[in-house]
């Protein structure tokens, strides 16, 4: 009897053992594209490096999807911030049938990437682009977990004036989706608010001498200057307006050129002193559990922090809890399921309106004190 009972229970625990090994292990891949070479390449590694922390994290939890064990996996693509290199890295990944996507990093690429992927079907979550018609066109694929640039340009152009009472403006942009659209919130906002915009330049994203335009907007003599852009072009024109002698003149641009590189591109001009960023979200310090997660993502990739990594990290798990939602890692089946998502992640709770955008979004404003990016809020 009791040899039989034995039998019993060595049988019942190779069943169990042969189940487990026979658990089929899926490979789940999640596409991540921004530019990762060329002068933005630094946003771009700090971005892909959010998804590869949060796919290692994800990867300890054993998770089981559909009654089979998930390895997810990375298929990073670089755009150079280019659109029709972002649109080619989006069909790329359409091809390479990954589960879903984080990214673009530029207006000017997740713009028309976001067609490619509604088109094959697979979902988006930006952290990082902030032009509002991203949006606008209402595909069920595109989200966006930070704020946008309605947000950004007027949250701005009320600390010019209700802030700093500062009276005019010239205003830059480099005629990119992002630069165009953060600079014209900001117009739009300012003028109402009584801001005189006394000159309007634009530059290109790829230009590094500004010397002309800053010496037009220098003999209109305004009390600050706005610049829709990124930092490759705002570090050099802040050593140019240094140059220039506009070292009184306030320097206001959205999340571009709110980064760590902008001190070291500005290279050592007292005109970073002058800088007002802003930047979607509350500031690392604010963010729920923000602090532990900047010192493990500093202990992974040294020196490497830029803006928009926790905000990549929590679309990635932004994307899984929507498939462990729907127990399926079908875009088909679970794409809907993100429309309801409700995660706490570290940069916020997040949960998306009809059009996919960030409920709640907040925003930063940012000075650099010593070289060193600080919030004001
Ligand atoms: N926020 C910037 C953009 O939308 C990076 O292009």
């Amino acid at each position: 009897m009791q040899l039989k009972l034995k039998l019993t229970v060595a049988a019942a625990i190779a069943a169990v053992a042969s189940m487990a090994s026979a658990q089929e292990t899926q490979v789940v891949k999640i596409g991540h594209v921004a530019p990762v070479s060329g002068s933005q390449a630094h946003y771009g590694k700090d971005n892909e490096n959010g998804v590869r922390m949060a796919i290692e994290e994800l990867n300890t939890q054993n998770i089981v999807i559909g009654g089979k064990k998930i390895k997810f996996e990375i298929q990073a693509e670089d755009d150079a911030a280019d659109p029709k290199q972002g649109t080619a890295a989006a069909q790329k990944l359409c091809d390479s049938k990954v589960a879903g996507v984080v990214g673009h990093l530029n207006s000017g690429t997740t713009i028309p990437a976001s067609k490619v992927y509604n088109d094959c079907g697979i979902p988006h979550v930006t952290g990082a682009a902030t032009n509002p018609n991203l949006t606008k066109p209402g595909y069920n694929t595109t989200f966006r977990i930070i704020a946008n640039d309605n947000a950004l340009g007027a949250g701005l152009a009320f600390y010019a004036v209700d802030g700093l009472k500062l009276k005019t403006v010239a205003i830059i942009d480099d005629r990119t989706a992002y630069g165009q659209g953060v600079a014209e919130v900001f117009k739009k906002t300012a003028e109402a608010k009584g801001m005189k915009v006394v000159d309007e330049q634009f530059t290109t994203d790829k230009a590094t001498d500004f010397m002309a335009i800053l010496t037009a907007i220098k003999s209109k003599n305004p009390d600050a200057i706005f610049f829709g852009g990124m930092d490759p072009q705002g570090g050099p024109m802040l050593r140019q307006m240094e140059q220039l002698g506009l070292s009184k003149t306030k320097f206001f641009g959205g999340d571009g050129i709110c980064t760590s590189e902008i001190a070291k591109l500005a290279a050592g001009a007292k005109t970073l002193e002058n800088v007002v960023c802003a930047e979607g979200g509350s500031s690392i310090q604010k963010m729920p559990g923000g602090t532990a997660w900047k010192a493990k993502y500093d202990a992974k990739y040294p020196g490497q922090f830029q803006v928009y990594s926790p905000y990549t990290y929590d679309a990635t798990f932004v994307l899984v809890d929507a498939m462990k939602r729907a127990n399926s890692v079908d875009p088909k089946v679970y794409t809907p399921l993100l429309k309801s998502a409700k995660f706490k992640g570290i940069t916020s709770e997040i949960s998306f309106d009809k059009a996919g955008e960030l409920n709640n979004p907040a925003i930063t404003l940012y000075v650099y004190k010593d070289g060193k990016k600080t919030p004001l809020n």
